[in-house]
């Protein structure tokens, strides 16, 4: 477990959710409904966890997808920092929402089962773990044969223009997130930047992931990766 994640998330909780919406102006909720829409599978009944789920968003519109939907799913929340998932405990009580149970876990080694989940979902954990190979083969472990995983990401786009525009926006970020906590900030946009989407893939395709597929969300700065395994 990186202590220095831990504690940058532990810093930012009571914020994280307010500036996420702030430094993109709302697109962040879009991007995460976009994930949740492809977590509504052919089945009726089946079971989902969200790795590094925070404060629970992605949890929470899965839940409220597949209710619309008719769906009954189990959905497992993990995410390595108490003080996120005391946020995610708040917002799902609030909203009366009884199908996402919460729980402390790491995406390195995740305390689940083999064979056990349908679909698994992230959000924006790829550019904060240790090693994408060992979460991959977690992934691979924990779902069951054709389960569906949905990583929702951020990295360096790909287009140049967009490139050096997110270049000065990010600088940006960096000092109005310093006000707050300038490690945390620092990290977001260095991570971002850092991020390869391509080789993330590979690593996939090298699991034995199959019908890979990357979709780049609007301002190509995010995107979701889906595959089969
Ligand atoms: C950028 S936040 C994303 C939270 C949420 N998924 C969302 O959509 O807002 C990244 C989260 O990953 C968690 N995290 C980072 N490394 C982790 C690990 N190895 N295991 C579990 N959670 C981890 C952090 O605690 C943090 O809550």
């Amino acid at each position: 477990m990186s202590k220095k994640i831990f504690d940058i998330f532990s810093s930012i909780a009571g914020v994280y959710d307010v500036m996420g919406h702030l430094f993109s102006f709302g697109i962040d909720g879009l991007w995460r409904e976009m994930t949740a829409k492809e977590a509504l599978i052919e089945k009726n009944s089946y079971k989902i966890l969200d790795v590094a789920t925070g404060t629970g968003s992605i949890a929470i519109d899965i839940a409220k997808k597949a209710k619309k939907a008719k769906k009954q799913v189990e959905i497992t929340a993990v995410d390595f920092n108490e003080d996120m998932l005391r946020i995610a405990e708040e917002k799902i009580n609030k909203r009366k929402i009884s199908n996402i149970c919460v729980k402390i876990g790491d995406a390195m080694k995740l305390d689940e089962p083999d064979c056990y989940y349908d679909v698994v979902t992230t959000g924006f954990l790829l550019r904060n773990v240790d090693d994408t190979k060992v979460f991959a083969e977690e992934l691979k472990r924990i779902l069951k044969k054709t389960g569906k995983f949905i990583l929702l990401g951020m990295g360096k786009p790909q287009n140049k223009l967009l490139n050096m525009f997110f270049k000065i926006y990010f600088s940006i970020i960096r000092l109005t997130g310093s006000l707050i906590d300038r490690r945390a900030y620092m990290w977001l946009t260095y991570s971002i930047m850092a991020f390869d989407r391509n080789k993330m893939l590979n690593i996939l395709k090298d699991k034995g992931f199959k019908d890979l597929k990357i979709k780049n969300l609007p301002f190509h700065i995010a995107f979701i990766i889906t595959g089969i395994k």
